[in-house]
């Protein structure tokens, strides 16, 4: 089974929110026993600005009016499997640059699916059931970690997607990290390497629900696709159906 896996490092600069994704990434990216691709999105020198509710999108099949970064990330959004945002806490939640992405991606998919819903249903989404885990990390010790996190678990909820952790005890939620009150861009790298245990354990959290993420997503791909007879009468999973049926042949 092919799973695509698409970390998505939600910083402007590239530093301790893209350190503790590649620990991911790398992690997933060595398991033989699945067809693993995996990409990095970065924010760094992107642009993305804010929903207007013009409501463009609506009338234009979810593409929208602004000309910036947005398109190109739906895109890989919407073909990932597993994403893995990793985001560094901006006052107590997530950079505005995501937040303006994420704002948009929800608008623009009502659209983009709108057909396969004809007319019995508006303003709804398929399941897209892509699995999504959350890395947060801030300079300060409970300074917004949890916050971040929860607002991604929302976004994953609404997007009709399915939100993940790593294990007991260093994973409730997701993955929280702090510097140590380290402004550095490679503070958690330099800690890590140092061995600093809240840095050890960041990193195992990350690592550990980057392979979860990959093993729940095997599992409704291919539950989907084992039973695809009942499925294929579901309107609500067929944009799914569909992704994996081309992926198979
Ligand atoms: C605008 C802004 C707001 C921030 N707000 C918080 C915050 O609320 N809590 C926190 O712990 N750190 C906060 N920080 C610090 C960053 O989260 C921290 O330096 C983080 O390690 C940066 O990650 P990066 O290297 O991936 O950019 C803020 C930084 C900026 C630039």
């Amino acid at each position: 089974m092919r799973i695509n896996i698409l970390g998505i490092c939600g910083s402007p600069r590239k530093g301790n929110s893209e350190f503790l994704l590649k620990k991911a990434l790398n992690y997933v990216s060595k398991l033989n026993s699945f067809d693993i691709s995996t990409e990095l999105y970065s924010f760094h020198n992107k642009e993305f600005k804010p929903c207007i509710a013009c409501e463009y999108c609506a009338r234009n099949a979810g593409k929208c009016i602004h000309n910036d970064d947005f398109s190109e990330l739906k895109e890989k959004w919407l073909s990932a499997d597993v994403i893995l945002y990793s985001i560094p806490v901006y006052h107590m939640s997530m950079p505005g640059q995501l937040k303006c992405f994420v704002d948009r991606l929800g608008n623009s998919l009502f659209s983009t699916f709108k057909d396969i819903f004809k007319k019995e249903e508006t303003d709804t989404l398929p399941k897209l059931l892509k699995v999504i885990g959350s890395i947060s990390q801030g300079i300060h010790l409970f300074s917004g970690q949890e916050h971040a996190i929860t607002d991604l678990i929302n976004h994953a909820l609404l997007m009709q997607c399915i939100p993940v952790t790593g294990d007991m005890w260093e994973s409730y939620i997701g993955v929280s990290g702090w510097t140590g009150n380290n402004g550095k861009r490679s503070a958690l790298k330099e800690s890590f390497n140092e061995g600093v245990f809240d840095t050890c354990v960041a990193v195992k959290a990350a690592e550990k629900m980057a392979l979860r993420a990959v093993e729940i997503s095997v599992i409704i791909k291919s539950g989907i696709y084992q039973n695809k007879t009942y499925f294929t009468r579901q309107t609500h999973y067929l944009p799914l159906l569909e992704k994996i049926s081309n992926e198979l042949h």
